[in-house]
């Protein structure tokens, strides 16, 4: 079989974790999911509101059971990367942020950044994203996108500061498609 052309040839190189600094002064670290995050996940989805775990889920709307938190922090290393901001609190490690994107057989990806609420506004949002967005353009991603309520001032935002193009959608004015070029 001939490999993709959108996908790199050699094997696909596991992304280096990062520690970095937020607006308050915490460290967090960035690095990529792993098999053996379930609890770190299954907490972090205990704090979430189900209208997160939709972002989270790239869509799924019912309560998550293990199979889908199984799902996933397995991710597909040749289409996948899933990366999240990991805070040391009280000595243990405690999941506070997840970006992640999937890409399809055109080369495009979509992609959602979800942060525990404690954590908003403190500019993990962004570093997350602007990791994401170097991890996607590694993997030969041409395009990232995203799909969310045209209402939500945190991801248009966020979008805007990093460099997204946000697109109406003709059939539902409540709802922008969010757009970048990474090739
Ligand atoms: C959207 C979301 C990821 C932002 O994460 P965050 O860590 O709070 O974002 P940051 O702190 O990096 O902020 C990025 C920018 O957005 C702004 N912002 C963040 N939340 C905001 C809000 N609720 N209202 C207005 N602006 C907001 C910040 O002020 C910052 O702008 P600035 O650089 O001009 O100061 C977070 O609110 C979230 O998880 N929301 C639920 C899931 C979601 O909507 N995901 C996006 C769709 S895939």
């Amino acid at each position: 079989m001939q490999p993709h052309a959108d996908r790199p040839s050699s094997p696909v190189r596991p992304i280096a974790a990062l520690s970095v600094c937020l607006t308050d002064g915490s460290r967090v670290t960035i690095r990529q999911i792993e098999e053996t995050d379930l609890a770190l996940e299954q907490d972090f989805l205990r704090r979430l509101s189900p209208e997160f775990h939709a972002y989270r889920f790239l869509g799924l709307i019912r309560d998550p059971d293990e199979t889908d938190v199984r799902d996933l922090i397995h991710t597909d290393p040749e289409c996948e990367v899933s990366l999240a901001a990991i805070a040391r609190h009280d000595g243990m490690d405690c999941q506070v942020g997840v970006a992640r994107f999937r890409r399809n057989e055109d080369g495009d990806a979509d992609c959602a950044v979800t942060i525990d609420p404690q954590w908003q506004r403190l500019g993990l949002g962004r570093l997350l994203m602007a990791r994401l967005i170097e991890a996607a353009r590694i993997r030969g991603v041409r395009r990232l996108f995203a799909i969310d309520a045209a209402r939500c001032a945190g991801s248009h935002r966020l979008a805007e500061r990093l460099g997204f193009r946000s697109c109406p959608e003709p059939d539902d004015p409540a709802v922008l498609t969010y757009e970048l070029d990474i090739r």
